[in-house]
């Protein structure tokens, strides 16, 4: 097999889902791995069923949770599966998980040519594990699919040794290919949703959540909220707020509606309908900026390595700090707001540029 493609979160999943669609389309065909590290139905499998992605050939399941051991379990199982499909010619790669980076190295190692979709992205941000995987990654790539010229240019300052190419983040392809099942679901989701009016909020850095203080924080901010707050709540911040004793507080909050993690069609729903967003989520800055969802982001973080989001206009930077977070929704919410028509990260065809960049390195 000449190609095989690794996914493990949630965001990978997503954004990988249109490059695999395009490898199908084509008759393309590659190897298709999981590595475990979301296992979870709603954090996983409800990605793989609703995006219509064809069953891994492997999926492992990690004994290990640990960051380190975690990764080096995941490089152990990929190298022997690697190896038993003969060390395909080209790994397609996505973003900055630990996932991510397991799979590079191990590609690396067995001769096997990395393409890593996402590729530049900079928050400039060293508290970030991201940061520190995205950093080794674009150095050990061969193809480096940026999605915007921002991040080619990040690549070039730092003289990374593989190929450059600007194609667009596939995530905006992914909101284009099921946008209409978004729509399908639209009603129910939205009947379940208990406000009119709602500010959509996620938050799961491990830099924001793993840290006691911060957490604090966040639930000061869900609690004066000036409009209702629905929050589909992710398993690591959930297992956080109640170590750090904070779960009863958010509970009490009248008007916050705590979900379980959504699937995508149901999460895009929600964030098609909602006022604004609050998040540290990367995905979440760039799916507000598509034609057809346009959303203003607070980013409850002090760095972004989605700057194009802020350029144009759609998100602002603001911090963990309650008073001036408050004061931000505020200004939002009385704000007329004017988003433009466009994204910055692309026009729906970054898949179809990336598959015909592998496909032609492949006769190489
Ligand atoms: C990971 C990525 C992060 C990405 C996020 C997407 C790294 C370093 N971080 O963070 O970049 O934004 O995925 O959501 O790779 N857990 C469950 N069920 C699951 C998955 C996780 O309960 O299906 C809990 C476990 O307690 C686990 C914790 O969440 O220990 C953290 O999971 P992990 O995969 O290490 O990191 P994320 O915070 O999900
Ligand atoms: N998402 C989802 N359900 C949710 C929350 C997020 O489908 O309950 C999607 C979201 O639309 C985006 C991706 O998951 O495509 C973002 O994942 P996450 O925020 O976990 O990771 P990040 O993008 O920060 O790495």
């Amino acid at each position: 097999m000449s190609i095989a493609v690794v996914v493990g979160t949630r965001p990978e999943i997503i954004k990988m889902a249109p490059v695999v669609k395009e490898l199908e389309k084509r008759g393309v065909e590659f190897i298709f791995i999981h590595s475990g590290q979301h296992y979870d139905y709603e954090m996983s499998q409800v990605f793989m069923e609703e995006l219509g992605l064809p069953r891994p050939h492997e999926s492992f399941k990690l004994d290990n949770s640990n960051p380190a051991s975690q990764m080096g379990e995941m490089m152990i199982k990929l190298e022997k599966v690697l190896e038993k499909y003969r060390r395909p010619r080209v790994m397609l790669i996505q973003g900055d998980t630990n996932t991510m980076l397991a799979a590079g190295l191990t590609a690396l190692k067995l001769g096997t040519r990395i393409g890593h979709v996402e590729a530049g992205l900079r928050s400039f941000d060293w508290r970030m594990p991201e940061e520190h995987n995205r950093r080794m990654i674009d150095h050990v790539s061969h193809y480096l699919f940026a999605p915007t010229d921002i991040a080619k240019k990040n690549l070039l300052e730092e003289h990374v040794w593989g190929e450059i190419f600007v194609t667009g983040n596939t995530v905006i392809d992914a909101v284009d290919i099921y946008f209409d099942k978004i729509r399908e679901v639209e009603d129910k989701v939205l009947s379940q949703v208990k406000f009119k009016e709602y500010v959509l909020v996620t938050f799961h850095r491990a830099e924001n959540v793993d840290d006691p203080h911060v957490l604090r924080d966040f639930v000061r901010i869900l609690g004066r909220s000036p409009l209702p707050v629905v929050y589909p709540i992710h398993p690591r911040t959930r297992k956080r707020l109640q170590e750090y004793g904070l779960w009863s507080q958010v509970e009490e909050i009248p008007h916050i509606q705590i979900i379980p993690p959504q699937g995508y069609f149901e999460f895009l729903a929600l964030m098609k309908n909602c006022r604004v967003i609050m998040t540290d989520s990367g995905g979440l800055q760039e799916e507000a900026t598509h034609p057809k969802i346009r959303k203003p982001v607070l980013v409850l973080r002090t760095s972004t390595e989605r700057p194009e989001a802020v350029i144009y206009g759609f998100a602002r930077v603001v911090g963990i700090n309650p008073v001036v977070v408050l004061a931000e929704l505020e200004k939002i919410l009385n704000e007329s707001l004017k988003l433009p028509e466009q994204s910055p990260f692309g026009d729906g065809k970054a898949a179809i540029r990336i598959v015909d960049i592998v496909v032609s390195r492949l006769e190489t």
